[in-house]
Protein backbone atom coordinates (compact mmCIF):
# COMPACT_ATOMS: atom_id res chain seq x y z
CA UNK A 1 0.00 0.00 0.00
CA UNK A 2 1.32 3.60 -1.35
CA UNK A 3 1.47 6.61 0.77
CA UNK A 4 0.62 8.35 -1.98
CA UNK A 5 -3.16 6.98 -1.54
CA UNK A 6 -3.54 9.41 1.59
CA UNK A 7 -4.97 12.01 0.05
CA UNK A 8 -7.01 14.68 3.29
CA UNK A 9 -8.67 16.83 0.45
CA UNK A 10 -11.81 14.60 -0.14
CA UNK A 11 -12.27 15.55 3.77
CA UNK A 12 -13.37 18.73 2.57
CA UNK A 13 -15.73 17.89 -0.28
CA UNK A 14 -19.02 18.90 0.34
CA UNK A 15 -20.98 16.97 -1.81
CA UNK A 16 -23.76 15.06 -0.05
CA UNK A 17 -24.16 11.47 0.86
CA UNK A 18 -26.29 9.40 -2.13
CA UNK A 19 -27.86 7.26 0.37
CA UNK A 20 -30.78 9.72 2.30
CA UNK A 21 -31.91 6.29 4.71
CA UNK A 22 -34.35 6.38 7.38
CA UNK A 23 -33.02 4.25 10.12
CA UNK A 24 -33.60 1.95 10.83
CA UNK A 25 -32.50 0.13 8.41
CA UNK A 26 -32.93 -3.78 8.82
CA UNK A 27 -29.54 -6.21 8.29
CA UNK A 28 -30.05 -9.29 9.06
CA UNK A 29 -33.90 -11.44 10.48
CA UNK A 30 -33.75 -15.08 10.99
CA UNK A 31 -36.19 -16.58 13.52
CA UNK A 32 -36.66 -13.33 15.70
CA UNK A 33 -32.28 -12.46 15.68
CA UNK A 34 -32.67 -9.28 13.82
CA UNK A 35 -29.97 -6.84 13.29
CA UNK A 36 -30.49 -3.13 12.34
CA UNK A 37 -28.76 0.08 11.54
CA UNK A 38 -29.54 3.09 13.37
CA UNK A 39 -28.09 5.53 11.64
CA UNK A 40 -27.16 8.32 12.05
CA UNK A 41 -27.41 10.60 8.90
CA UNK A 42 -25.18 13.65 8.66
CA UNK A 43 -23.47 15.51 6.59
CA UNK A 44 -20.29 14.93 8.30
CA UNK A 45 -17.33 12.49 7.17
CA UNK A 46 -17.32 11.64 10.27
CA UNK A 47 -20.49 10.01 10.47
CA UNK A 48 -20.85 7.04 12.86
CA UNK A 49 -23.08 4.25 12.78
CA UNK A 50 -25.22 3.23 15.26
CA UNK A 51 -26.38 -0.56 14.93
CA UNK A 52 -28.65 -2.67 17.18
CA UNK A 53 -29.09 -6.38 17.79
CA UNK A 54 -32.70 -7.76 18.16
CA UNK A 55 -32.90 -10.97 19.79
CA UNK A 56 -36.46 -12.45 20.92
CA UNK A 57 -37.80 -9.20 22.87
CA UNK A 58 -34.51 -8.28 23.78
CA UNK A 59 -32.33 -5.72 22.35
CA UNK A 60 -28.49 -4.80 22.51
CA UNK A 61 -26.81 -1.30 21.08
CA UNK A 62 -23.35 -1.83 19.07
CA UNK A 63 -21.64 1.64 19.08
CA UNK A 64 -24.25 3.61 20.60
CA UNK A 65 -22.71 6.69 19.42
CA UNK A 66 -22.40 10.16 20.95
CA UNK A 67 -24.34 12.48 23.12
CA UNK A 68 -25.24 15.21 19.86
CA UNK A 69 -27.33 11.41 17.84
CA UNK A 70 -28.54 10.50 21.19
CA UNK A 71 -32.30 11.53 20.21
CA UNK A 72 -31.93 10.62 16.65
CA UNK A 73 -31.12 6.88 17.93
CA UNK A 74 -33.56 6.46 20.52
CA UNK A 75 -36.16 7.73 17.95
CA UNK A 76 -34.75 4.93 15.81
CA UNK A 77 -34.66 2.23 18.78
CA UNK A 78 -38.70 3.47 19.00
CA UNK A 79 -39.61 1.87 15.84
CA UNK A 80 -38.51 -1.41 16.48
CA UNK A 81 -38.96 -1.81 19.86
CA UNK A 82 -39.50 -0.26 23.42
CA UNK A 83 -36.56 1.84 25.04
CA UNK A 84 -36.97 0.02 27.96
CA UNK A 85 -36.52 -3.68 26.70
CA UNK A 86 -33.13 -3.24 25.71
CA UNK A 87 -30.62 -5.29 27.99
CA UNK A 88 -27.62 -3.33 27.13
CA UNK A 89 -24.88 -1.72 25.06
CA UNK A 90 -21.20 -2.80 23.18
CA UNK A 91 -18.76 -0.18 23.74
CA UNK A 92 -15.43 -1.22 21.67
CA UNK A 93 -13.53 1.59 22.89
CA UNK A 94 -14.23 4.84 24.93
CA UNK A 95 -13.91 7.50 22.44
CA UNK A 96 -16.75 9.94 22.83
CA UNK A 97 -18.69 8.91 19.48
CA UNK A 98 -18.71 5.47 20.40
CA UNK A 99 -19.60 6.01 24.01
CA UNK A 100 -20.47 9.28 25.54
CA UNK A 101 -24.50 8.85 24.75
CA UNK A 102 -23.90 6.11 27.17
CA UNK A 103 -25.28 7.91 30.06
CA UNK A 104 -28.69 8.96 28.46
CA UNK A 105 -29.19 5.36 27.85
CA UNK A 106 -28.04 4.22 31.68
CA UNK A 107 -30.77 7.75 32.34
CA UNK A 108 -33.23 5.51 30.39
CA UNK A 109 -32.42 2.07 31.36
CA UNK A 110 -30.13 1.69 34.74
CA UNK A 111 -30.22 -1.90 34.81
CA UNK A 112 -28.01 -1.76 30.99
CA UNK A 113 -25.14 -4.19 30.56
CA UNK A 114 -22.34 -2.38 29.40
CA UNK A 115 -20.49 -4.59 27.53
CA UNK A 116 -16.73 -3.73 27.22
CA UNK A 117 -13.28 -4.31 28.20
CA UNK A 118 -11.44 -3.47 31.31
CA UNK A 119 -8.94 -0.89 29.86
CA UNK A 120 -12.23 0.80 28.39
CA UNK A 121 -14.41 0.41 32.21
CA UNK A 122 -11.43 2.60 33.65
CA UNK A 123 -12.10 5.40 31.73
CA UNK A 124 -16.15 5.44 31.02
CA UNK A 125 -16.67 6.90 34.19
CA UNK A 126 -15.58 10.16 32.65
CA UNK A 127 -18.92 10.17 30.92
CA UNK A 128 -20.57 10.79 34.82
CA UNK A 129 -21.82 7.34 35.39
CA UNK A 130 -19.44 5.15 37.65
CA UNK A 131 -22.05 2.18 38.52
CA UNK A 132 -23.39 -0.01 36.06
CA UNK A 133 -23.74 -3.75 35.08
CA UNK A 134 -20.43 -4.52 33.51
CA UNK A 135 -20.23 -7.74 30.99
CA UNK A 136 -16.16 -8.02 31.20
CA UNK A 137 -15.56 -9.59 27.68
CA UNK A 138 -12.17 -10.31 28.08
CA UNK A 139 -13.02 -12.30 30.93
CA UNK A 140 -16.13 -13.85 29.15
CA UNK A 141 -15.35 -13.40 25.55
CA UNK A 142 -19.06 -15.11 25.01
CA UNK A 143 -22.44 -13.87 25.50
CA UNK A 144 -25.77 -15.71 24.91
CA UNK A 145 -28.65 -13.99 24.07
CA UNK A 146 -31.85 -14.86 25.94
CA UNK A 147 -33.16 -16.31 22.56
CA UNK A 148 -30.16 -18.78 23.01
CA UNK A 149 -28.33 -16.72 19.68
CA UNK A 150 -24.22 -15.42 20.87
CA UNK A 151 -21.68 -12.56 20.81
CA UNK A 152 -18.45 -13.64 20.61
CA UNK A 153 -16.09 -10.89 21.61
CA UNK A 154 -12.42 -10.18 19.76
CA UNK A 155 -10.00 -8.43 20.83
CA UNK A 156 -8.43 -5.45 18.15
CA UNK A 157 -5.45 -4.51 20.72
CA UNK A 158 -4.37 -0.96 19.54
CA UNK A 159 -6.67 -1.09 16.78
CA UNK A 160 -6.45 2.01 17.81
CA UNK A 161 -7.10 1.89 21.84
CA UNK A 162 -5.01 -0.63 23.80
CA UNK A 163 -8.47 -2.10 24.88
CA UNK A 164 -10.31 -2.13 21.78
CA UNK A 165 -12.24 -4.84 21.06
CA UNK A 166 -14.81 -6.34 17.96
CA UNK A 167 -17.88 -8.59 18.31
CA UNK A 168 -18.71 -11.16 16.27
CA UNK A 169 -22.38 -12.48 15.60
CA UNK A 170 -22.84 -15.70 15.30
CA UNK A 171 -26.19 -16.13 13.81
CA UNK A 172 -25.20 -14.05 11.14
CA UNK A 173 -21.89 -13.66 10.98
CA UNK A 174 -21.82 -10.32 11.33
CA UNK A 175 -18.41 -8.62 12.23
CA UNK A 176 -19.38 -5.03 14.17
CA UNK A 177 -15.33 -3.97 13.65
CA UNK A 178 -15.61 -0.58 15.64
CA UNK A 179 -13.12 1.72 14.36
CA UNK A 180 -11.46 -1.01 12.42
CA UNK A 181 -12.45 -0.72 8.37
CA UNK A 182 -13.75 2.20 9.52
CA UNK A 183 -13.73 4.89 6.64
CA UNK A 184 -14.31 8.31 5.92
CA UNK A 185 -15.84 10.32 3.33
CA UNK A 186 -18.78 12.92 2.74
CA UNK A 187 -20.18 10.46 -0.43
CA UNK A 188 -20.96 7.65 2.04
CA UNK A 189 -23.61 4.58 1.27
CA UNK A 190 -25.04 2.02 3.45
CA UNK A 191 -23.36 -0.65 1.11
CA UNK A 192 -19.69 -0.16 -0.02
CA UNK A 193 -20.35 -1.12 -3.86
CA UNK A 194 -16.56 -0.67 -5.35
CA UNK A 195 -13.76 -2.12 -3.12
CA UNK A 196 -11.52 -0.30 -4.95
CA UNK A 197 -12.92 3.14 -4.78
CA UNK A 198 -13.38 2.63 -1.04
CA UNK A 199 -10.20 2.13 -0.07
CA UNK A 200 -8.91 5.62 0.12
CA UNK A 201 -11.56 5.86 2.33
CA UNK A 202 -10.22 3.46 4.54
CA UNK A 203 -6.95 5.19 4.44
CA UNK A 204 -8.31 8.66 5.04
CA UNK A 205 -8.60 7.11 8.50
CA UNK A 206 -6.50 3.85 9.41
CA UNK A 207 -3.24 6.04 8.32
CA UNK A 208 -3.37 8.44 10.89
CA UNK A 209 -5.30 6.49 13.55
CA UNK A 210 -4.37 2.70 13.65
CA UNK A 211 -0.35 2.40 14.96
CA UNK A 212 1.37 0.03 12.97
CA UNK A 213 1.13 -3.13 10.68
CA UNK A 214 1.84 -5.13 13.37
CA UNK A 215 -1.39 -4.70 15.32
CA UNK A 216 -3.24 -5.19 11.84
CA UNK A 217 -1.76 -8.15 10.87
CA UNK A 218 -2.30 -9.61 14.09
CA UNK A 219 -5.48 -8.85 14.48
CA UNK A 220 -6.54 -10.38 11.63
CA UNK A 221 -4.82 -13.89 12.64
CA UNK A 222 -7.67 -13.69 15.58
CA UNK A 223 -10.38 -13.21 12.99
CA UNK A 224 -9.29 -14.97 9.23
CA UNK A 225 -10.75 -18.28 10.80
CA UNK A 226 -13.94 -17.06 10.99
CA UNK A 227 -17.18 -17.61 8.29
CA UNK A 228 -17.63 -13.75 8.24
CA UNK A 229 -20.63 -12.84 5.92
CA UNK A 230 -20.88 -8.83 6.52
CA UNK A 231 -17.93 -6.07 8.38
CA UNK A 232 -20.20 -3.11 10.24
CA UNK A 233 -18.13 -0.77 11.21
CA UNK A 234 -18.62 2.56 13.31
CA UNK A 235 -17.61 4.55 10.12
CA UNK A 236 -18.40 4.72 6.55
CA UNK A 237 -20.14 2.20 4.48
CA UNK A 238 -20.96 -1.84 5.60
CA UNK A 239 -18.66 -4.29 3.69
CA UNK A 240 -20.36 -7.28 2.33
CA UNK A 241 -18.96 -11.00 1.79
CA UNK A 242 -17.81 -11.18 -1.55
CA UNK A 243 -15.43 -8.09 0.46
CA UNK A 244 -14.30 -9.68 3.20
CA UNK A 245 -10.93 -11.63 1.97
CA UNK A 246 -9.82 -8.32 0.44
CA UNK A 247 -10.90 -6.53 3.45
CA UNK A 248 -8.43 -8.94 5.39
CA UNK A 249 -5.93 -8.30 3.12
CA UNK A 250 -6.20 -4.68 2.99
CA UNK A 251 -5.13 -4.74 6.99
CA UNK A 252 -2.52 -7.66 6.06
CA UNK A 253 -1.20 -5.01 3.73
CA UNK A 254 -1.32 -1.62 5.82
CA UNK A 255 1.37 0.61 6.22
CA UNK A 256 0.00 2.83 8.71
CA UNK A 257 0.60 5.47 12.08
CA UNK A 258 3.96 4.79 13.20
CA UNK A 259 5.08 2.58 9.99
CA UNK A 260 4.63 6.38 8.20
CA UNK A 261 5.36 8.73 11.09
CA UNK A 262 9.08 6.68 11.52
CA UNK A 263 9.63 5.22 8.24
CA UNK A 264 13.45 6.17 8.51
CA UNK A 265 14.15 4.06 11.39
CA UNK A 266 12.70 0.79 9.72
FE1 LIG B 1 -12.11 5.67 18.03
FE1 LIG C 1 -14.80 6.06 15.81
Amino acid sequence: MSHSRYNRSSLVRKEPSTDTLTPPVPLFDADGHRIYWLGVCEASAFRCNTYLVRSGATGVLVDPGGRNHFTAVRAAVEKIMPVEALTGMVLCHQDPDVAASMIDWLAVNPALTVFTTPRTHVLLPSYGHRDYRLHDVEATPEFTLPSGRSLRFIAAPFLHFPGAFTTFDESSGFLFSGDVWAALDFDWRLFVDDFDEHVPRMDLFHLEYMPTNLAARGFVKRIEHLPIRAILPQHGGILREQDVPRALDYLRELRCGLDIIYADLQ
